[in-house]
């Protein structure tokens, strides 16, 4: 079966995860050495989001070179060492292609090749139409000639325009560059993004005509050896659409924003559970899972504060390992990291802060740097008493090396799940009382108490996501040997 089917697959947010040479920023070298880390918590593949030049408007999602490292990150040798440790410890990479837009400080948008991008007239003095920036704000600027370019994120992050062949040539260029380079897939951004609309539609996202490119692209990772991928992120979109992009003869998986989404409700789990599930089989897919990433508030304050969120991240985390196919675990979900809520103003750097004049507090919150070992920030992640985010003072009880000595901790709790996690294709509903959801994969009988009060197990745990007494108590997920 291919590698991808049941994958665990760890994402790194570069300018957090650990800093090698202490300007407060992580970079590829800190990556490397702190490799080690995922091969121990036992996940297999690791998504890299994008370290490619970039003026870092967006932290790095607006590229200026797809073919070179920032410098703030390293050197492609930096890469091609990490590359060759992960491989080493049978980890595989995946980095982050961004094919929607550019930089503004792209060489093509600053040689004004306008053919590239989508350039319009406007309406007198309005832009071309009423479309808005997703990070506040309309979607297009004026140029100073008076024409208007688009950007369905921020000013400096130009949308490209794929009906003109040379963008779709460069990017299947860009993707052999680094698929030569040993990379073993790609994460897409905004895949659902690239082809617009007629400048009348109000829905901009999810066109028809950006199946063709991935066809395109899925010819080109199966001509290399060794099982190559992508994965989409498709947000805003419906599962039946979603599975489009799966399909046989596109990519391989799609981000399940979804199951994300969801609340902390037995009904609403359960229904998209299913969605997901037959949405994927459709098209012979694999389901995916996550819980998080750089762009959505941490499950731990999400699912409620303090203590009840933490349990209920926990129990969340062991269902979505339960269910069969893919899960994506996004750095420090792992450790049980909450949102980081009372970030100073002045450290915020995300454009939704920006752009919304502190309207949206962004996404900072859970950029923070992850904490490796130590008594106080930064916590081992630089050598260096700076961190690019200050990092909470009490996050002590939270680094690698203390939750490593405690056998209950979240990062022990990820550890045995990945260990005893075993592949699974098909999942079967089994009655429960009010409140409890339970399925056999084949591989376990997995339950979660979403309820007020403990019920009776039929037998022993092999794997709790809270200690179990004599039955299963709220908020909490058991695997069982399955019968
Ligand atoms: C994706 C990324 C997000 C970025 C946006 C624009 O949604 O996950 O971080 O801001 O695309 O590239």
């Amino acid at each position: 079966m291919e590698w991808w089917r049941t994958a665990v697959i760890y994402q790194i947010y570069p300018r957090s995860f650990a800093d090698s040479d202490g300007d407060g920023i992580g970079d590829l070298p800190g990556i490397t050495a702190r490799l080690p880390h995922l091969a121990d918590l036992g996940v297999d593949a690791l998504w890299l989001s994008p370290f490619y030049r970039s003026p870092m408007v967006d932290g790095g999602y607006d590229v200026a070179d797809y073919r070179d490292v920032d410098p703030v990150f390293g050197t492609l040798a930096d890469f091609d060492s990490l590359v060759a440790a992960a491989h080493g410890l049978g980890l595989r990479v995946l980095v982050d292609i961004v094919p929607n837009h550019t930089s503004s400080a792209h060489p093509w948008f600053l040689a004004g090749l306008r053919d590239r991008y989508v350039f319009a007239a406007g309406r007198g003095s309005l832009p071309p139409n009423d479309w808005r920036s997703l990070f506040g704000g309309p979607a297009w600027t004026q140029m100073p000639d008076g024409s208007w370019y688009l950007h369905l994120f921020d000013p400096a992050q130009p949308d490209l325009n794929w009906d003109n062949p040379d963008v779709r040539a460069e990017f299947s260029d860009i993707l052999r560059f680094w698929l030569d380079r040993g990379v073993d897939g790609f994460r897409i951004d905004v895949a659902h993004g690239l082809i617009k609309p007629d400048f009348s539609e109000v829905s901009v996202f999810d066109q028809d005509g950006v199946h063709e490119i991935y066809r395109g692209w899925r010819r080109i990772l199966d001509s290399y050896p060794g099982q190559r991928m992508a994965v989409a992120e498709i947000f805003d979109t419906q599962p039946r659409r979603v599975a489009r992009y799966v399909a046989a003869d596109e990519l391989h998986q799609a981000f399940n924003f979804d199951f994300l989404d969801a609340p902390w409700e037995p009904g609403p789990l359960r229904r998209i559970i299913d969605d997901s599930l037959s949405a994927a089989a459709e098209v012979g897919a694999p389901p995916t899972w996550v819980l998080s990433n750089h762009d959505r508030r941490r499950p731990v304050t999400r699912f409620g504060d303090g203590a009840p969120g933490l349990r209920r991240a926990r129990a969340a985390a062991l269902l979505m390992l339960g269910l069969p196919g893919s899960a994506y675990v996004y750095q420090g979900e792992e450790l049980g990291l909450p949102e980081v809520l009372d970030l100073p103003d002045e450290a915020r750097a995300d454009p939704q802060w920006v752009r919304s004049a502190g309207a949206e507090p962004g996404r900072d919150g859970c950029r923070v740097p992850l904490p490796w070992e130590g008594e106080a920030p930064p916590f081992g992640f630089g050598p260096r008493d700076r961190s690019w985010l200050p990092m909470p003072p009490d996050w002590a009880a939270r680094t690698v090396a203390a939750q490593r000595a405690d056998p209950g901790s979240m990062l022990n709790l990820y550890r045995a799940a990945l260990r005893l996690r075993r592949p699974a294709a098909t999942l079967t509903w089994r009655p429960a009382p009010e409140g409890v959801l339970c399925f056999s994969t084949g591989a376990y009988l997995v339950a979660t108490n979403f309820g007020d009060s403990a019920f009776a197990l039929p037998r022993e745990p092999v794997l709790a996501s809270s200690p179990v007494g004599a039955g299963l108590p709220p908020d909490t997920t058991v695997w069982m040997e399955p019968d």
